[in-house]
Parts: C-alpha cells; sequence; structure tokens
C-alpha cells in the first residue's frame, strides 16, 4: 500500500503545487480534476512512471492513454505534424475537453500510446490541471481516475474510493463541470473522425472543419430489445447491477415500468425528474428530461449509488438523441448496459 497525500486548496499553496509538480517529474502518481473528469496523472515520457498509472488503476497495459498538455508550445514535440484541421479544431476548442489524436514524435514512449504510431493529447481548461501541468514541465499521461471497471469520478470521494493507498497524491477539489470524459478526434485521417462522443459533438467539429463523421464502429445500439423481455446481460462497466435501459415519452416509461410489477424485487431506479415524481417511487433523478448538461454531470455519481449487495437490477432512462452532450451521455449508458436498449416510442 502506498502511503496517499490529499492536497485541498492547491492553487493557493505554492509549496504543494511545487511538491506536485516535482513528484510528477519524479515519477510518482497525482490525481487530480478536470474539467471532464478526474485524471490519475503521472510523467507522460517516463515508461516507469506510465507503469505506475495502469498498476493504480488495475488495468491492462495495453490501453493508450491521453498526455495532457497545458501550453500550446507543448503540443510541437510530441506530434509528428499539426494539419490545418487539427490547427482549426485547436484554436477553436483548447484548451477545453477535446482529445485529438496526431501521428506520434519519437519523444512519446510506445508505453503511453499503448503500442500505437498515433498520440492522444488534450489540454484541458481546469485551472488546478492546468497548474498541475505547469508545475510539472512535462506532458502529463492521464486516464480517468477511478478503478478499471468502474465510472469515471467525478468527486474527489470517488477517487478515494477508487485509489487510495494506490497512488502518490490525490489533487481534491470538487470543481468538475462536465462530468463525461473529453470528446476523442483522430485528425490524422483525411477528416476529423470522432473516436469517443463527448461534449463537443460531431456537428461542432464539422462546424470548425466543414467535415468530420462519428466512428462507424461506435454502433450506437447493438440489441433492440422486445419491450416484453428486456435484456439484462451484465456487463463489468458500472454500474455493479445489471441495466434496463429505456427510451420513451413520460409516458410511455410510466406506463411500462408499471407493467414490470417489479414491486417485489430490489430494483434501483434512474429515472428522469418528471418520472419518478409521477410514478411516486423512491430513486436517483438522472435530472431534468430536457437539460443533458445537468444529467451529463451528475450521471456517473449515480452509477456509482447502485452497489450490487442492494440491488437485483436497475431500471434506468436513456436521454433522447441530440447535441454532443445528450449523445455522449447515450454513449455512456449503452456501454453501462452492455448496449441493449428498449425502445417504446412507436415513431
Ligand atoms: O476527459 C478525459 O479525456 C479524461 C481526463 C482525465 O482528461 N481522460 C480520460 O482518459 O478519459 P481515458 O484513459 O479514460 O480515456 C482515453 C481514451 C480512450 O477511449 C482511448 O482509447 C483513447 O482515449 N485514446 C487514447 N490514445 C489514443 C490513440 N492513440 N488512438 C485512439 N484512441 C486513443
Ligand atoms: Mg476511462
Amino acid at each position: 500500500m502506498k502511503q496517499t497525500l490529499l492536497i485541498t486548496n492547491i492553487l493557493n499553496d505554492p509549496a504543494a503545487l511545487q511538491a506536485v509538480g516535482e513528484a510528477i517529474r519524479d515519477g510518482k502518481t497525482v490525481v487530480f480534476p478536470t474539467e471532464t473528469v478526474y485524471g490519475l496523472g503521472a510523467n507522460g515520457l517516463s515508461e516507469d512512471a506510465i507503469d505506475g498509472i495502469y498498476e493504480a488503476k488495475g488495468r491492462p497495459s495495453d490501453n493508450p492513454l491521453i498526455l495532457h498538455i497545458s501550453r500550446i508550445e507543448m503540443l510541437e514535440a510530441l506530434v509528428a505534424s499539426v494539419s490545418e484541421d487539427a490547427q482549426a479544431l485547436i484554436d477553436a476548442f483548447w484548451p477545453g475537453p477535446l482529445t485529438l489524436v496526431f501521428n506520434k514524435s519519437e519523444k512519446v514512449p510506445y508505453r503511453a500510446t499503448g503500442g500505437l504510431e498515433t498520440v492522444a493529447i488534450r489540454m484541458p481548461r481546469h485551472p488546478i490541471a492546468r497548474a498541475i501541468i505547469d508545475a510539472a514541465g512535462v506532458p502529463v499521461a492521464a486516464p480517468s481516475a477511478n478503478l478499471s471497471g468502474k465510472p469515471s469520478p467525478t468527486k474527489a470521494a470517488h477517487v478515494i474510493e477508487d485509489l487510495s493507498g494506490r497512488v502518490d497524491f490525490i489533487v481534491c477539489e470538487d470543481s468538475v463541470e462536465i462530468g463525461l470524459e473529453s470528446t476523442v478526434c483522430d485528425v490524422t485521417q483525411a477528416e476529423p473522425v470522432v473516436l469517443r462522443p463527448g461534449s463537443i459533438g460531431v456537428a461542432e467539429i464539422r462546424q470548425v472543419t466543414g467535415k468530420g463523421h462519428l466512428d462507424p464502429g461506435i454502433h450506437e445500439v447493438k440489441h433492440l430489445v422486445k419491450p416484453k423481455s428486456p435484456g439484462m446481460k451484465y456487463r463489468h462497466y458500472a454500474p455493479e447491477a445489471p441495466m434496463i435501459l429505456i427510451e420513451g415519452s413520460m409516458e410511455e416509461v410510466v406506463e411500462y415500468i408499471r407493467g414490470l410489477h417489479l414491486e417485489t424485487e430490489r430494483v434501483g431506479y434512474l429515472l428522469f425528474e418528471d418520472t419518478l415524481k409521477t410514478l411516486e417511487i423512491n430513486g436517483q433523478t438522472l435530472g431534468p428530461r430536457e437539460d443533458p448538461d445537468i444529467i451529463a454531470l451528475r450521471l456517473f455519481e449515480n452509477l456509482r449509488h447502485f452497489k450490487a449487495a442492494e440491488y437485483d437490477k436497475i431500471v434506468c432512462e436513456i436521454p433522447a438523441r441530440g447535441t454532443g452532450v445528450s449523445d455522449a451521455i447515450r454513449n455512456r449508458l449503452l456501454k453501462a448496459a452492455g448496449n441493449d436498449l428498449v425502445i417504446l416510442s412507436k415513431s
């Protein structure tokens, strides 16, 4: 077990900031907040430091990581080239929740890229993330700071639950703004390809570059489940209990849930405010049906709420397709439910 130091109020504590920067240069692991989710950072140029990340997360070491930078001057040394599209996206969205995948330079270790010739880079806008990267003076490799298989952490409490005793520092401050991981966009192709949906949608990328598409590998729904026999495939990805995911209007969902007659089972409900109210049942609220930003910010915390010991299944609503954020929420919920979805709307 490691001795994990918790740090608060780091922006008003120059000595702590310097210590954390030094620790990163020295190959230690530091968890810090970003505007998307908390990251588990280490020196992105050191193979040993990167091994420390994998060890802390309990994650296989062939997963590629995002290198976080705080200044645009840090980019040049890490990539082979910056295309016109990439530059336009940088100008429009950095610093912010957009990760770009470039062809890597020789300086980037394969341990950071999972052996790939490409490297993912992001300049976060969160002031603490930027101050820490600045203090480190090196690109900071940082996956989401959850144990492998759990939802990404959006609160210091989640990080402490997952990684206490496994990392050197946890920089606490509950100031995540978005709640979903960054959009990952490959800019090594003829047009930008979104590999992971996030709050910045394909539409916004197209607005900037005039082109771009969602990776066809991101199949929205694998199984369209007939309402009578909802799929409840167990997924290792959070939450701990199997999920029934439902899409429909409030009225359709209310009728469907009443028809399931789940009264005698240990069911966790994760529903929109209006549905919960109408059904008059206890459950977690996803938030207001029409407000994807609020839904996104609470989503992972909501998923963490349902522990296997307490629930046999989770009945959860999914927002309709729409903006970047709604589509990113759909992506995460579909993953959590093993891509099974009950679609109730006739239209
Ligand atoms: O918002 C975020 O992106 C957070 C914060 C901490 O910055 N980080 C994060 O990292 O979500 P992680 O490791 O949990 O997810 C990184 C994603 C994965 O989907 C990975 O496959 C993709 O980025 N990725 C990384 N390098 C890549 C590469 N060279 N080519 C394609 N995809 C890559
Ligand atoms: Mg992750």
